[in-house]
């Protein structure tokens, strides 16, 4: 799959991340407050204090963004809970979305069904959805990983979110990270994998032992999403055809697609037409592309056309939960059935789903140097705005992450010894007792 070409790429793209955050610092310092760098945290009592995060207290632009040192941390209030020391977390556009108010009432009904009525119960609301870190401390019940292990895992969007010295999960959204990648490369996959495999699999059908002789059209192949389903649908054997923009197209061949459709060409259209029909299409655009997209499907022959782009959220928003979910569901059925019932093609929504377990997978297809990360911006957790704002202007090529943890591995590793030593303190007292 042309893994020496895609490290070249995705080296590239390091090199183009420094002069992006380069770049952006100007700007930044001109529009934001910058928070005050300084060692998060210096002793093991800040589990039970506060910490650093950057939270929104309201929906709104970037300005929203506000950094803080408040923050109660987020203790194992469970025993399936696990907590990690957040060392790197990475930005999806949801994350721009949700700052905004996007998706706030299923959200806030999720978090909290009983306090839906409470108009201001989200906040503050810490945003970011992936996650490279160290467990520091993990509930009774947790057997999967225990503390200094590094994991890395994709933070449900109904959870407090990673742009913060810690974060709180379940043990089965947290995965072991791989051991060939930094933090920072680390963090740019959990979110991706969880939706691509949650839209590959769950959706659009597909595995690992029956994609090879599967041809599948990915639209959007230069995003998040997109790369890493190329590189995950190669390692499973399929033919992958992309469509993009033309400066992408190094890009997604280097990660192994075998044909790349300009779509900013004007002949796009007829460029995908004149191709053997799909068995899958991942739709990573929406709007007029299911139009013309279910027309390259085979017919009759169960094939799978899956978006990532659907109307659920915005339609809660705007009409309410019982009417947004209905006028969502009375949508989605009324697509199936014409669907299905003029060509035989299944017509489905996709969506990120929290899987500890599919992470596991992911990460030996990456230690296997079948799956590379793909960091196109990296910023320090100073400059959290600046990140969101590099997401906003779109044209990703691949993701962009936030280094939350830098100037403090020592005191992550001090950390960890005095959460050992504590649980081993504990251990010695219960055989004491007996
Ligand atoms: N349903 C869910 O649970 C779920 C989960 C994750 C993501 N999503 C959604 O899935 C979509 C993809 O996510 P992502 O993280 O991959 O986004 P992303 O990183 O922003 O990537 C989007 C990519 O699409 C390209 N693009 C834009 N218009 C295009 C077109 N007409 N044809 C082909 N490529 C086009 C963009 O580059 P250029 O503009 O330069 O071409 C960019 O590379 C987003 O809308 C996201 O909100 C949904």
């Amino acid at each position: 799959m042309g893994s020496v070409r895609a490290m070249a790429s995705t080296r590239l793209l390091c090199l183009l991340n420094a002069r992006v955050a380069d770049s952006t610092k100007t700007l930044a310092r001109a529009c934001w407050s910058v928070c005050p760098r300084r060692h998060i945290g210096s002793s093991p009592s800040r589990l039970h204090g506060c910490m650093s995060a950057w939270v929104i207290d309201q929906y709104g632009t970037n300005g929203v963004l506000k950094y803080t040192e408040e923050v109660p941390v987020p203790t194992v209030s469970s025993p399936s809970e696990v907590m990690i020391k957040v060392h790197a977390a990475s930005l999806n556009p949801l994350d721009t979305s949700m700052r905004g108010g996007y998706g706030a009432k299923l959200l806030k009904l999720r978090r909290d069904p009983m306090s839906v009525m409470d108009s201001d119960s989200e906040f503050p609301l810490i945003l970011g959805r992936d996650v490279s870190g160290v467990v520091v401390d993990c509930g009774s019940e947790v057997t999967h990983v225990v503390p200094g292990d590094e994991v890395w895992a994709a933070v449900p969007p109904w959870k407090q979110g990673s742009l913060a010295e810690f974060v709180t999960l379940t043990e089965y959204e947290v995965s072991h990270k791989p051991k060939s990648l930094s933090h920072t490369e680390a963090a740019s996959i959990p979110y991706v994998a969880n939706t691509a495999l949650s839209a590959l699999v769950n959706a659009g059908g597909l595995c690992r032992d029956s994609s090879s002789n599967k041809r599948v059209l990915i639209t959007g192949g230069s995003g998040g999403v997109g790369t890493f389903s190329i590189q995950l649908l190669k390692a499973w054997g399929a033919h992958v055809t992309v469509t993009c923009s033309q400066n992408a197209e190094g890009l997604v061949r280097g990660l192994g697609a075998d044909e790349v459709v300009d779509y900013t060409a004007g002949d796009s259209l007829e460029q995908l037409e004149m191709m053997e029909r799909f068995d899958v299409i991942l739709d990573n655009v929406g709007g007029e592309t299911e139009q013309w997209a279910m027309g390259l499907l085979k017919p009759w022959s169960g094939a799978k056309y899956v978006t990532l782009v659907t109307p659920l959220l915005l339609n809660t928003d705007s009409l309410g939960l019982l009417d947004g979910m209905f006028q969502a569901g009375f949508s989605l059925q009324c697509k199936a059935i014409q669907n299905i019932m003029s060509t035989g093609v299944f017509y489905r929504w996709g969506f990120y789903a929290p899987d500890g377990p599919a992470l596991d997978e992911v990460s030996k297809l990456v230690d296997a140097g079948k799956i590379l990360p793909v960091v196109e911006a990296q910023f320090p957790f100073t400059q959290v705005p600046q990140a969101f704002q590099k997401l906003e202007n779109g044209h990703a090529r691949g993701k962009t992450v936030v280094r939350v943890a830098e100037e403090d591995d020592k005191w992550a590793e001090e950390l960890v010894q005095s959460a050992r030593s504590e649980s081993e303190q504990e251990v010695r007292e219960a055989a004491n007792l007996n």
